[in-house]
């Protein structure tokens, strides 16, 4: 299966920083964000990863990564131009994936434990449609939240004020070839980006969204809290040689 990455993105929420570099090469732990994402597809056998990038620090993405062969991968880079979403950014896979494969997309800024090799097996087993990873937090309303109906999603809401579950909705997807169809059918948000919960939504009114549920550590490290605590949990990982 392949994998995409997003790393991408204006990362507003963690300017000043920001402004100086893309997020996703701020530095957690011992290495700088990027590098969690692509060691996690690595680790599961998923070799062939399209960088969805912004213009912004694309110099340096390429002296951090390189071809990928430092993580025994191939590296695809590709630039989304403007930060339109990502849905916006996910669009811009086609072609790198073809109508009938199957493919993993990881927002470059989760960053988490589980190895993903059971899920992308399950995911290659169902029959078509779409597979997300969930995890229970402490504040579902910074997230996307399903409401669940037996082994499927029925609905997600973005950012909820009220949730409907304690679950969000990570970001780690699995997609088959339709989702380019589906990213062209929906429209800007009242937040003027092109929304992955508008396209997950559009599976689940097929029937076609099944989901997991994570069992180890994760994060959405986009936030300066977050990262603190990533940090704190990705060093004491390292100085516990885990
Ligand atoms: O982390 C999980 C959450 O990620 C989900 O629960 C939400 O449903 C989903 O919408 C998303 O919410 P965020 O508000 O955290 O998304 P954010 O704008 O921070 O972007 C997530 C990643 O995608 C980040 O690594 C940057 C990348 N990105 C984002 C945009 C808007 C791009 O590469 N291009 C873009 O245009």
């Amino acid at each position: 299966m392949k994998g995409v990455i997003l790393a991408g993105g204006k990362g507003t929420r963690l300017a000043p920083m920001t402004s100086i570099m893309n997020k996703h090469l701020l530095p957690i732990g011992k290495y700088p964000m990027i590098h969690y994402g692509i060691e996690r597809l690595a680790e599961a056998g998923v070799k062939d990863i399209l960088l969805l990038i912004s213009k912004q620090s694309a110099g340096l993405y390429c002296d951090y990564v390189g071809s990928g062969d430092q993580f025994g991968v191939r590296i695809t880079f590709r630039v989304q131009e403007d930060a339109d979403g990502i849905a916006g950014a996910l669009g811009l896979a086609e072609g790198f994936v073809q109508p009938q494969d199957k493919f993993v997309l990881l927002l470059g800024d989760n960053l988490f434990d589980d190895s993903l090799g059971a899920y992308l097996a399950a995911f290659a087993r169902q029959e078509k449609g779409a597979k997300v990873l969930l995890k229970q937090v402490d504040d579902p309303r910074r997230f996307g939240v399903p409401e669940l109906e037996g082994d499927k999603i029925k609905l997600i809401e973005e950012k909820p004020s009220k949730p409907k579950s304690s679950y969000c909705v990570t970001g780690i997807y699995m997609y088959d070839g339709t989702v380019f169809e589906k990213i062209r059918s929906i429209r800007p948000s009242r937040r003027g980006e092109l929304e992955i919960t508008d396209v997950n939504n559009l599976y689940a009114a097929e029937g076609s969204l099944t989901y997991e549920i994570l069992q180890g550590w994760w994060t959405d490290a986009g936030t300066f809290a977050s990262l603190l605590d990533a940090s704190n949990y990705l060093q004491g990982k390292e100085r516990n040689g885990r």
